[in-house]
C-alpha cells in the first residue's frame, strides 16, 4: 500500500459525499491522478431507469477524457470500495498502473489495473 494510494482514496471519500445515489444509497466516490499531477474526480449517479446510473471510477476518467487525457495518461486512481467487473474493464483499457481502494475490513489495497482483470478482453487487432 503506497501513501499515495492511501492519500488518493481519503479524497475519494471526501468526494463520495456528492454522489447522487438516491436509489441505492450507496455513494462511492473516485479521484484519478495524471502522470502530470492533475486531479480528476468522480462519483456514482443514478437514475430512475436503473441501468442507466454510471460509477465513480467510469465518472472520474470521463472527466479526464473531457480533459484531454488519454489512455497512458493515468498513473492512479483512489476508490472508495472494490471496484465492479465493468469498471475494471474501464480501468484496464486506461492502463492505471496503481488501482487503489479501500477493502471492507478498512484496509487499503493497491494493484495495477491488469493485476484486476486476469484474461483481460482486447479488442482484436
Ligand atoms: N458503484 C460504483 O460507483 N462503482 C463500482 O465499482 C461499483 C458500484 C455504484 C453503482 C450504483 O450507483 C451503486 O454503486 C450501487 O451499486
Amino acid at each position: 500500500m503506497s501513501d499515495a494510494g492511501a492519500r488518493l482514496v481519503e479524497r475519494a471519500e471526501a468526494v463520495a459525499e456528492r454522489a447522487y445515489a438516491p436509489y441505492s444509497q450507496y455513494l462511492v466516490g473516485a479521484v484519478v491522478r495524471t502522470v502530470d499531477g492533475r486531479e480528476f474526480e468522480g462519483v456514482n449517479v443514478e437514475n430512475a431507469a436503473y441501468p442507466l446510473g454510471v460509477c465513480a471510477e467510469k465518472s472520474a476518467i470521463v472527466a479526464a477524457a473531457v480533459a484531454g487525457c488519454r489512455p497512458g495518461d493515468l498513473a492512479a486512481i483512489g476508490i472508495t470500495a472494490s471496484p465492479c467487473g465493468g469498471c475494471r474493464q474501464w480501468l484496464y483499457e486506461w492502463r492505471i498502473g496503481e488501482v487503489s481502494f479501500r477493502r471492507e475490513d478498512g484496509s487499503i489495497a493497491t494493484s495495477p489495473a491488469a493485476d484486476l482483470l486476469p484474461g483481460a478482453w482486447s479488442l482484436p487487432e
